[in-house]
Parts: C-alpha cells; structure tokens; sequence
C-alpha cells in the first residue's frame, strides 16, 4: 500500500469498503431491480471506492511524489490538448524525471476512446517495461489510460477483453489526472471504449480497473473552452442526478451525488460563462468527482442508457447526446422519484416550500433544462440526422444497457421510444 501523502494544502481522503453485501440473495437483489422505485430504502447495497483521491488547487505539481509510490518508469497517456501545449505536461514531465522516475509518452488519444488506441498504449507500455501509468486528460484519455494499465499485464489482445474475457491478475497501478470536469472516470472502475472494426461501443468494467490514485486539481480545468466546458458539464449533472435518483442509489452515494449536484448547479453556467473563475472550476471539478464516486456504486440511468448508441451512430459527443436527453428522462420517470426529483430541485436552488412533491419535482426538470439551454447545448436530436425511422434500430442496440433497468422508471423499448420521440 502506498504511504500515507501529508501535503500542505492537499487534502487527501481514503476510501475503503464500507459494507458488505451480505444478504444481497435474501433481498433478491435482480428483482429489486424490476420491482423497486429509487424511494425505497430497505435494500441492501455496497459501496465500494479504493482509489487514492488528492484534491487541492495546483497539486498537479506534486505528481513525482504521488507516482512515486507507485514505481519508477511511467506512461503517460494522454491527447494533444492544451495541457500540452501551454507545456504543463511537458513540466510534469521533468519533473519526474528530476526526481529519478522514467517517463514515456501516448500521446496519440484523439476524440472518443478506441481499442486501437489502448492496444498501441499497451505495446508501448510494454516495450518500455513500465510500472505505473498515467492518464491525463479528459475522459478519453484516463479511459484509455486505465484500460492500459488494467491489461498490459495479461495475455493476448485488448479486443479480446472488451468481448468479455476475464482479467486472469492485477494490472498496472494507475494515477489518473482529469483535465475537464465531466466523466469522473478518475475515481471509477469501468473504461468506456468503441471498438471500430465491429461498431460497438461499450465498458470494460471491473474492480481491477479502479485507479490507484486520482490527482484533481481545478487549476488544469480553467483553460477549457466554452463548448468542452458546457459538454463535459452536462455529463457531469447527467451523472449526479442520474446516480441520485437510480434504483442502486444507496446512502453513501446519496451523500455524494447530492452534493455533486448542488455544487455543479450552482456553477456550471458560471464556469461557462466565466472560465477564469476559479471557485466555479472547483466546484465543477469537485461536483463531477463526487459524482463519479457515486455512479460508480449506483450506475446510471435512462440518458446514459441510450447514450452509446447515439452518440456512435450520430457522432454526437457523449456529453451533449446525455445533456439533450436528461430533461426528458427525468419528465418521463417523475412519477416514479417524486421525492428524490424534488431533492434535486432544492439542491439546484429552488425554493420548494409550499409546493407539492409533483410541482417540485417538475421545478428539477425546468431548471436543468434552463441550464442546458445557458451553456448551448443542442434540445433536439433531429440536428444530428437522426430520424424518425432510425430510433427503432437505436432502441434496440441500447436495450441491453443495465442502465435503463437502473432508473428510477425502468425503462423499456416502449418507453424509449417515446422518450426519443420527444427529444427528436
Ligand atoms: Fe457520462
């Protein structure tokens, strides 16, 4: 286990397993799953997060002491962004190597994440006989990054494992450093990654895939533009909400994504509309990690549940194709999260006192799709291409998503088609 980070100004915070699932099979956990509403509080769940979290403004800059405990030849994986052209990485570069830690560099991750890209990760990794990797960069970067680390150390081919073939061991320990406030893929277990030759995008999911350590420092998010500031944003409060209200919602992730919402609700419009303002990064930054602590635990639910599909097919990035869609996910499942909807809404500052649960939670739809429309994201689908004749084939690549069973209103084929009948 990695020695304990005492650093002025940092926050480090260690999670470990906090419960056992232990009458998971006398609660029936599947069925709850089709007979529950995300109100209900008697089943039994587990939260589980082992990754290393380092939080404070500019502790980017103490990447050598955190990697460090981890090994002594590194990988990054990262794009072409600005980190690296304003030099950042190429500092953290140096700085690593001052402190005795070899260095190589991916730096090919380009638009969403691919299995080419984490086979080409891996044989690097590989070739340079590296013991740690890190990812740096927005959710295709630490997604390729962590499918890296998770498989350089088995045999055989990335698209092997993505088809579902079993980790046969530990991977590489794995820092991940996120540079937009979206994902949360730093602190959670699953990659998301297309594989181009059969046009399927998916997650390899797993607990071998949670990194080691996270460093989250809001300073790395205050250069973002505007558009990748309101895309990754809306992922962000796609996620929060979506985790706040889901079946597996649970008490330690309530914690969490609640406060994820409410702080990416009060800021998220600032930080697009501001994007020096330091406070708003943070809370946007701190907002998607903790949702990312919570979705991990919970999943996620109708927005994220036809995202693939979409967003594959139409070349809609992921956060916009999940910012158009959560208004209307969360008008069609209302009825069914009355009281957490209604949470949501006080949590994005609405003054709820004398409304009914309904009004209230209708207030949580109006609000989110107010801020959606602030920060420009797109309100209809048919802007992609997509038509009305396409969403048969689209409901049935997302049907299989575990999300949809996951939200508060489980959804079906049926029900999928009305809501992207709406969203058209
Ligand atoms: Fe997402």
């Amino acid at each position: 286990m990695p020695r304990a980070l005492l650093l002025p100004g940092i926050t480090l915070v260690r999670l470990g397993v906090c419960v056992l699932l232990a009458l998971v099979l006398q609660f029936g956990l599947a069925t709850e799953v089709s007979t529950t509403t995300a109100e209900r509080t008697d089943a039994v769940r587990q939260f589980y997060l082992p990754t290393r979290v380092i939080t404070g403004l500019g502790c980017f800059s103490r990447i050598a002491e955190v990697v460090r405990d981890y090994g002594e030849r590194t990988l990054f994986v990262c794009g072409q962004g600005s980190l690296r052209r304003s030099g950042a990485l190429d500092q953290a570069v140096s700085d690593l190597q001052r402190a005795g830690i070899g260095t190589a560099v991916y730096d090919a991750v380009d638009g969403e994440p691919t299995l080419n890209m984490v086979q080409a990760a891996v044989d690097l990794a590989r070739q340079e006989e590296v013991d740690v990797v890190i990812g740096i960069g927005g959710g295709s970067a630490m997604d390729v990054g962590k499918a890296a680390a998770a498989l350089c150390t088995q045999e055989g081919r990335v698209q092997e494992y993505h088809r579902g073939r079993s980790l046969s061991g530990p991977g590489l320990p794995y820092v991940s450093v996120p540079t937009t406030a979206g994902t949360g893929s730093e602190v959670t277990n699953n990659a998301v990654l297309t594989d181009l030759e059969r046009g399927v995008k998916k997650s390899m999911r797993g607990e071998r895939l949670f990194p080691a350590a996270a460093l989250v420092d809001p300073r790395l998010t205050v250069s973002l533009p505007p558009d990748i500031t309101a895309r990754s944003g809306a992922d962000a409060l796609c996620q929060a909400i979506e985790s706040f209200v889901a079946i597996g919602a649970q008490p330690p992730s309530d914690g969490l994504a609640g406060e994820a919402i409410r702080l990416i609700g009060r800021s998220l419009v600032r930080a697009y509309e501001q994007g020096s303002d330091v406070d708003a990064r943070s809370d946007m930054l701190y907002g998607s990690l903790l949702a990312g602590m919570a979705m991990t635990n919970t999943r996620l639910g109708g927005a994220h549940g036809v995202a693939s599909p979409l967003g594959l097919g139409y070349h809609i990035p992921h956060g916009v194709v999940c910012g158009l869609l959560l208004p209307h996910v969360m008008e069609y499942s209302l009825e069914h999260g009355l009281a957490k909807y209604a949470k949501v809404a006080r949590l994005l500052g609405v003054e709820t006192q004398g409304l009914s649960a309904r009004e209230a939670a209708q207030q949580a739809v109006i609000v989110v799709s107010r801020m959606m429309s602030r920060i420009g994201m797109p309100s209809h689908l048919s802007g992609f291409g997509v038509k009305r004749e396409d969403l048969a084939g689209i409901i049935d690549q997302a049907v299989p998503s575990a999300n949809l069973k996951n939200n508060p209103r489980p959804l079906g084929a049926e029900d999928l088609q009305i809501i992207l009948e709406r969203a058209l």
